[in-house]
């Protein structure tokens, strides 16, 4: 692709880069169709076009764009289409304005345990509902998460990830996946699985936490390889309360890690009791408003298990929660993306857009649409159904008082003029057992 303005399978226009990886440039694109950005990747192969090697490599990253287009979550980057370009197959994703977590690293020093955890938790939650979707990341690391300015995070690159039963060293004779974050028993060539993924996770968190990865940086790849496979990783001394955690996460037996869900369980405990300690040694924020940007366990009165009990019960509840999840997802799929309940206030209306369902939670996407003339600050409202809690917004300023949800305006998309929109978005998690019923919304003005 030669650049800016050119467009791309007759609806995609080029307009900035993001950035380049591993496999070509990312690029802002304006999806023409649908009046929305997008993100497009080139998935550049390397090798000459009409090589038969070429055409298997396009037709594997097609299969492979395909499995990371089935999984919607979230706090996973969505792939919306593939589509050739001069036959370059291209990757079209959902743009999230975001830098990546090495970038964060890089501009802001490392981060704290709550901030990792946080952060941590979101992405285990992608990868826990993929895994249980029988997907496996396989290139888990800093670059490959995406955090937005509000500390959204979601996991980018399922580009390389496959369905359940292929192996990593078979793409183009290379590996598949990051030397620094790779497991033990990834590097030693055996067949990747959940538990890898697991294990890079927790290189990741170590490595935004300690600033650098447990085996360190490589003097050469081999070299980096043979201590991945043979040493211990070096004992972290700043990641007190995750410590246990992330030694669980990269312990050399696969079958010793903690699952994604576990994992996700407890840096969820870990992110709550940070951003409680936070709001109560902080007069401004807001007490009324669950923390954000983490989703913790949907059980109230949840207690933090430790590691140690993580490993003993994990067998049983994988078995317990593949099932459920696999029944949830099947009655649940059907039913997004058309709009779900209109109602009007004072010279606005708020358009709710159910976007998104997984077992435990929904994403919804609200656009004010003024009545009347223009409007100057807008405040929408709702009544949570019962067992329903909002735990990320953004575009928007939440804020709670008992069931009622509201969201006002967030400054910059305060003034809607006429025949234009403000849209807000957020993240609702469901209790087990809670109706799926979509809220009534109300919209009002200052
Ligand atoms: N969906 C997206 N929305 C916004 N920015 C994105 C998106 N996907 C990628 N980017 C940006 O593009 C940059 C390059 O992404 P890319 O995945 O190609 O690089 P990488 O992860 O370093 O390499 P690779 O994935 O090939 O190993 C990222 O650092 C990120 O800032
Ligand atoms: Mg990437």
């Amino acid at each position: 692709m030669s650049g800016e303005g050119e467009l791309v399978a007759g609806r995609y226009r080029l307009s900035s880069s993001l950035g380049r990886g591993g496999m070509g440039v990312v690029w802002c694109a304006h999806d023409e169709r649908l009046d929305r950005l997008v993100a497009l990747k080139e998935l550049r192969t390397g090798l000459g076009t009409g090589d038969m090697a070429h055409e298997a490599a396009m037709a594997r990253a097609m299969k492979e764009a395909r499995v990371a287009a089935r999984l919607r979550h979230p706090h996973a980057v969505t792939v919306h289409d593939v589509v050739t370009h001069g036959h370059i197959p291209c990757l079209v994703m959902e743009f999230l304005p975001s830098r990546s977590l090495s970038a964060m690293v890089t501009d802001r020093g490392v981060l704290s345990p709550g901030e990792a955890a946080s952060i941590g938790s979101q992405v285990a939650s992608a990868l826990a509902a993929a895994h249980e979707e029988g997907i496996v990341h396989r290139d888990v690391k800093p670059e490959n998460v995406l955090v937005t300015e509000g500390g959204l995070a979601k996991i980018a690159d399922f580009g390389i990830s496959q369905a359940d039963g292929e192996d990593t060293f078979s793409r183009h004779g290379t590996i598949a996946g990051t030397p620094a974050y790779l497991s033990p028993e990834v590097a030693d060539g055996a067949q990747v699985g959940p538990p890898s993924d697991v294990f890079s996770l927790g290189a990741t968190l170590y490595s935004v936490i300690e600033g650098s990865p447990p085996f360190g940086e490589a003097e050469s790849t081999i070299a980096l390889l043979v201590r991945i496979v043979h040493a211990q990783p070096t004992p972290p001394r700043r990641s007190d309360p995750l410590t246990e955690l992330l030694l669980a996460m990269l312990h050399r037996d696969p079958g010793k890690r903690p699952t994604m869900r576990q994992v996700h369980e407890e840096l969820a405990a870990v992110a709550d009791e940070h951003s409680a300690a936070e709001s109560s040694s902080s007069p401004s924020s807001p007490s009324s408003f669950p923390p954000r940007h983490t989703l913790s366990s949907p059980t109230k009165g949840r207690t933090r298990v430790s590691s140690r009990t993580v490993l003993t019960g994990f067998v049983a509840m994988t078995l317990v929660s593949v099932g459920m999840v696999f029944g949830a997802v099947l009655n649940t799929g059907g039913s997004s993306d058309s709009p779900v309940a209109l109602s009007t206030g004072s010279r606005c209306l708020a358009e709710l857009q159910v976007t998104n369902r997984w077992p435990g939670g929904y994403q919804g996407e609200v656009t004010v649409v003024p009545e009347n003339g223009g409007i100057v600050g807008w405040k929408v409202h709702w009544e949570l159904p019962e067992g329903h809690t909002v735990s990320e917004v953004w575009n928007g300023t939440p804020s709670r008082n008992g069931t009622t949800m509201y969201v006002h305006d967030a400054g910059w998309n305060a003034a809607v003029e006429q025949d234009t929109t403000a849209t807000f978005g957020f993240v609702a998690r469901t209790r087990p057992g809670a109706e799926p019923s979509d809220p009534t919304l109300n919209c009002g003005t200052n």
